[in-house]
């Protein structure tokens, strides 16, 4: 399963990638907002640090400015894929940009029927939100065990990015499934590190360390 980092700050970025942890990033205007930096500049940045696909959100709900903001981040980096969310106009988008070679990210997927359609009209990846059904009372990987078993029945080439990742759980079952990626938050990909006995058993070697001869 390929790993995404799914953030607004490049910091973040340079100390997952240097564990190894980035093959690509996801963003989005909430996540930028965060940041107080301008969009163009740290996606630029992004592109610098990490060679894979970086999704880079459309900010228009339009069809035609929706494609207006596709070309132009197209041209800004070949490693940007354009994300576009799961409306009419947003597949029209999605289904313009395949026939002129722009990769596409469709988010706010929240149903298999909506990563049908995305598959359909030829995006490059569908991002169904986990975490926010997980929100609402619904089990959201019971959304990726589905899409996988839709995608794998037709052979669809739209790679299934598990987003809305907020635990380490998400990431296992996700992993568990199939699915293609899982963009994760820097703070997850912490916790993924983490085991109480790799905590224990390190301090007694540390304590051990002490008494070998030198
Ligand atoms: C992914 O592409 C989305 O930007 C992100 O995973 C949304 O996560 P959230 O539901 O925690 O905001």
């Amino acid at each position: 399963m390929k790993f995404f980092i799914d953030t607004g700050d490049v910091k973040e970025v340079r100390e997952a990638a240097a564990m190894g942890l980035v093959d690509g990033i996801t963003t989005n205007p909430s996540l930028i907002a965060k940041s107080g930096r301008k969009y163009r500049e740290v996606v630029v940045e992004m592109c610098e640090l990490v060679n894979g696909p970086i999704s880079a959100e459309v900010l228009s709900t339009t069809y035609d400015e929706m494609m207006a903001e596709a070309r132009d981040w197209h041209k800004l980096h070949k490693n940007i894929v354009v994300k576009l969310p799961l409306t009419q106009d947003g597949l029209k988008g999605v289904r313009t940009c395949t026939s002129e070679g722009i990769r596409t990210n469709v988010t706010l997927c929240f149903s298999p029927n909506q990563a049908l359609l995305a598959a359909k009209a030829g995006a490059s990846y569908i991002s169904p939100f986990i975490g926010r059904l997980d929100d609402i009372s619904e089990t959201g990987m019971d959304l990726i065990q589905k899409i996988v078993t839709i995608y794998q029945n037709y052979d669809f080439a739209t790679e299934v990015l598990v987003a809305s990742v907020r635990n380490p759980t998400h990431v296992v079952d996700a992993a568990l499934i199939g699915a293609h990626v899982c963009t994760i938050p820097y703070s997850v990909m912490q916790q993924l590190i983490k085991h109480p006995l790799t905590d224990l058993g390190l301090q007694k070697f540390v304590e051990d360390a002490k008494k070998i001869p030198k």
